[in-house]
């Protein structure tokens, strides 16, 4: 049993920089044909300059591996039009963080004042540049991607052509939302849906599976999981895996994120054969993002994977995957 894979896409990614950046950015590139690179670096990435310099380094960590990063940066309200029409042809989106919710997004946004947001927002929608959004408000931590829908559809509503990617989603509600607006779609990562809260702290407690959004409650994983695995248009594979080093993992404040980028591809097979879907993983993990992100030029990548059991080394450098030391069925040829 095999399974070939045309220009796989990773739609949510965070690679980091310097020795982190040159550890994992390797582990996308040979596998994904190209990624949408999170902007959440300190200071996060706000400048034209800043973004051509991670690009850059993005293009040595990642040596002659066929890649394209698709570069992002981090959403400021003060993004004028004339700043982003300079900056287009190296940019794909532009990620949106609620002020202080997740790893590094201090200098994100408080409040979702419409008209603040306007000038910024309108422009991005005339020059059809996509919004990425973390949808959670700092409500009680289950309940805060589910408050956070009515912003998303305040958001939609107001700036009806402006293509929104609700990001990471973690809810049946936030799944509910997608078909009520056209411009709303959405990114679900592995790791949402493989677990719920209880594989996170339902025994004893499991930092490597600790991330934003918090997984959920078994009906929203089935939610996510139905979408995904009939590969509904609007939805595609994101990974938001997110690296720290082992030590910022296994401690007192564990730091949120789960790393996945090596072993993302092989669980996708196996989950989706398990559910006989496995003729929508190309939608999933490529197609759809085609369709939703009209921006992009995908670099031509086949990726076959098989049923030959891989073991999943215990750590990459000082990070430890999801996954570290057990069996998966697929593994890449
Ligand atoms: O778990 C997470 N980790 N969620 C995010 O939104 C950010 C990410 C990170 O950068 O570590
Ligand atoms: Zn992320």
């Amino acid at each position: 049993m095999s399974i070939t894979l045309n220009s796989p896409l990773d739609m949510h990614l965070h690679l980091r920089d310097e020795a982190m950046l040159k550890t994992v950015a390797p582990l996308s590139s040979e596998t994904f044909s190209g990624a949408i690179i999170m902007p959440n670096l300190v200071p996060p990435v706000t400048t034209k300059e800043q973004l051509i310099g991670y690009k850059e380094r993005i293009g040595s960590a990642i040596g002659d591996d066929v890649f394209t990063p698709y570069m992002t940066l981090f959403f400021k309200p003060t993004y004028t039009k004339e700043f982003l029409e300079s900056i287009k042809d190296e940019l794909t989106a532009i990620k949106l963080y609620p002020a202080g919710i997740t790893t590094n997004s201090e200098g994100g946004v408080s409040g979702f004042d419409v008209e603040e947001l306007r000038p910024t927002l309108e422009a991005m929608s005339e020059l059809e540049i996509p919004l990425c959004i973390h949808g959670e408000t700092n409500g009680f931590v289950m309940d805060r991607e589910a408050e956070f829908v009515s912003i998303y559809e305040k958001l939609a509503a107001a700036f009806p052509k402006l293509t929104i990617i609700m990001e990471h989603i973690t809810t049946k509600a936030s799944v509910e939302a997608l078909d009520r607006f056209e411009n709303l779609h959405a990114t679900i990562t592995l790791h949402h849906l493989l677990i719920t809260l209880d594989d996170v702290a339902g025994g004893m407690l499991q930092p490597h599976l600790f991330c934003k959004p918090i997984a959920k409650r078994p009906e929203d994983r089935e939610a996510l999981r139905k979408v995904a695995l009939e590969a509904h248009p609007k939805v595609m594979f994101g990974s938001d895996s997110a690296p720290h080093p082992q030590h910022a993992k296994e401690a007192c404040g564990c730091a949120a994120g789960v790393f996945t980028s090596p072993i993302a591809l092989q669980v996708l097979a196996e989950l989706f054969e398990e559910h006989s879907t496995i003729e929508n993983l190309q939608a999933f993990v490529s197609d759809n993002a085609k369709n939703i992100y009209k921006n992009i030029t995908i670099p031509e990548k086949t990726i076959t994977l098989e049923k030959k059991s891989f073991v999943v080394p215990e750590k990459y450098g000082n990070v430890v995957p999801m996954y570290a030391g057990e069996t998966l069925a697929y593994s890449i040829v």
